[in-house]
């Protein structure tokens, strides 16, 4: 697979994939959001990958949409085009496990990228923020929504009225995201983590992805009503007889997808 902005590895049942825009700080132009979302595409359906792992560089994970490329466009442009629409639901119709590793700049379009991944990882030097306020627009992936639902209303709230960014001691803080690492430790412990999620059920982990993603979208009752019907349903996955026996027999589980 050869993308120009993207590098793509697979290796033990995890795909990363590098946004790689070096000149641009990884901003998220038409090109590079479409590769993202064909490849996870033709990842997703690809048995080889069981996970992946989405990161940037060392600077920055994404500093943003091309604002470039965005500048001149007119209502009618954004609107016939539903400008990264079609992107952003390709990306959230991923069925496996996606971790975002996120070193420096997430801002704007890259931290609504990070929040449409499964968890954040992110390096001591990540910075999260949703500045388009400053660009006199508003965030227009879903930023609003998520980092609200993450954060709270009034860290978001001020995050999108005063563009101001987030560090990652403050992004753990409030639940952005789920670990700080080292810089050199971030890709590294992201793929030992991919690692881990490979080796189980693969029909367990898309199921367990579903059901917490149900939690942002449904209501308690409903999400919660959801989780039992599939919990029920996983019954009758061979993956089920097979875990609960090596727990019985004190050995490691061989999951075969079934
Ligand atoms: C296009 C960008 C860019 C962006 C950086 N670059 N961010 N190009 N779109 N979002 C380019 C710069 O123009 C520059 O290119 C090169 O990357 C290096 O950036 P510098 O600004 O020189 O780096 P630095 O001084 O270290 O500052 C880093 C930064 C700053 C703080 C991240 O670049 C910045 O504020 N970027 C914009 C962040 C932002 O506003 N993002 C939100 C975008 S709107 P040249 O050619 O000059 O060297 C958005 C909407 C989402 O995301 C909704 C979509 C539907």
């Amino acid at each position: 697979m050869s993308y120009q902005t993207l590098i793509v590895e697979i290796e033990d049942g995890v795909a990363l994939i590098r946004l790689n825009r070096p000149e641009a700080l990884n901003a998220l132009n038409s090109q590079l959001l479409g590769e993202l979302a064909e490849a996870l595409k033709t990842l997703d359906a690809d048995p080889a990958v069981r996970c992946f792992v989405l990161t940037g560089s060392d600077k920055a994970f994404a500093a943003g949409a091309d604002i470039k490329e965005m500048a001149d466009k007119s209502f009618t442009d954004m609107f016939l085009q539903d400008f990264f629409g079609t992107e952003g639901d390709a990306i959230l119709r991923t069925r496996k496990p996606i971790i975002a590793a996120v070193a420096g700049y997430a801002l704007g379009g890259g931290c609504e990228l990070a929040m449409m991944c499964d968890f954040i990882l992110c390096a001591e030097n990540a910075k999260f923020g949703q500045p388009e306020i400053n660009l006199g627009v508003v965030a227009g992936i879903g930023g609003t929504q998520r980092l609200t639902r993450f954060v709270g209303k009034s860290k978001s709230m001020e995050m999108h009225l005063t563009g101001r960014f987030m560090d990652a001691a403050e992004a753990e803080r409030s639940g952005l995201v789920s670990r700080v690492l080292p810089l050199a430790d971030l890709v590294p412990e992201a793929l030992t983590t991919a690692r881990k999620i490979a080796a189980k059920s693969a029909i367990a982990t898309m199921v367990a992805k579903d059901c917490v993603n149900r939690a942002y979208e449904t209501t308690l009752r409903e999400g919660v009503l959801y989780e039992r019907r599939v919990f029920h349903a996983l019954f009758a996955t061979e993956d089920q007889k097979e875990g609960m026996a090596a727990f019985t027999e004190k050995r490691p589980a061989k999951f075969t997808d079934k």
